[in-house]
């Protein structure tokens, strides 16, 4: 049987300066190595607080999160975590820490202890695969929102950490900076890495394994993309969408005719019409 490399314990999550109301209640997850997990949820029902656990960033207020064997909850082994589990945060201004663009990509990988030859080819790979070559010399602060995103995501997969927790990653970007995330994603499934995405695009949604939907702190759903999306009334009532392919068959489905069954994308439509 394979080990989870992250086990989230029957979690409760409540802010110290909330009141009574937990954020998060009774969640538990397994992340199994090279799996890419989609969370789903409307705004506030606990996406960023459930990523912000699984570095240890948040302990839970019950329960446990323990990351390839090492409990959260003990600080002695926060950094082993926060090596293994890297992190981008929903708002990269919460991320990026440096002077300069260049300091950015290094900050991380000095402190991993990369010897500088090894850290100057790996920014000089990331820039050029994340487009930001033409942006090292310049402050952060003097970027864009989307090129920061891209700043801040580069930073993270420069690491080239077993588990990625990307918050909402592609929220700021242009198609072309969208396009180039997605296929780092790939990239990192294909080195069999483990990603936790939190997104509000059902696009991005159906390429996962597995997609967990969140509500008022709850997990709401769970299930591979095709048993997730059947679900067409407890998502509306959450105020989720669907994918577009499925979409277009539910409401062709409401004039009366037959339709595929949750088709995720193009490709599923197309398998359906040929076999008419
Ligand atoms: N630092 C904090 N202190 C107290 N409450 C907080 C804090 N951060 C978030 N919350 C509350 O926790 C709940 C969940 O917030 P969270 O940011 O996890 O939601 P989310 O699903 O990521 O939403 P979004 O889609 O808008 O990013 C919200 O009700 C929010 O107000
Ligand atoms: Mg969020």
């Amino acid at each position: 049987m394979r080990n989870p490399i992250i086990s989230i314990e029957n979690i409760y999550y409540r802010y110290p300066e909330a009141s009574t109301a937990y954020t998060l209640e009774n969640i538990s997850i397994e992340l199994y190595p090279g799996e890419m997990i989609a969370i789903l949820g409307p705004n506030g029902s606990g996406k960023s607080t459930l990523a912000r656990l699984l570095n240890g960033l948040l302990i839970p207020t019950k329960g446990k999160v323990i990351v390839d064997g090492l409990v959260t909850s003990d600080e002695k082994s926060i950094w082993e975590i926060r090596r293994k589990v890297g992190m981008v945060f929903q708002n990269p201004d919460n991320q990026l820490v440096a002077a300069l663009v260049q300091e950015e990509l290094a900050f991380g990988l000095e402190n991993i202890g990369l010897p500088p030859v090894e850290m100057k080819k790996r920014i000089n790979e990331i820039s050029e695969r994340m487009e930001l070559s033409h942006l090292l010399d310049f402050p952060p602060h003097r970027l864009s929102g989307g090129q920061k995103q891209r700043v801040a995501i580069a930073s993270v997969l420069a690491l080239e950490p077993e588990v990625l927790v990307l918050d909402e990653p592609t929220s700021m970007l242009d198609p072309g900076g969208r396009k180039r995330v997605l296929w780092e994603l790939h990239r990192l499934r294909q080195m069999n890495k483990t990603l936790l995405l939190v997104t509000h695009d059902m696009s991005e949604a159906v390429m996962a394994d597995r997609i967990i939907v969140m509500e008022k702190g709850k997990l709401a759903l769970e299930g591979d993309p095709k048993e997730c999306f059947a679900n067409i009334e407890l998502l509306a009532n959450i105020g989720l969408e669907l994918p577009p392919a499925a979409e277009l068959a539910k409401r062709i489905k409401q004039k009366g005719l037959v339709v595929p069954n949750v088709p995720l994308g193009v490709k599923d439509w197309v398998e359906y019409l040929c076999l008419q």
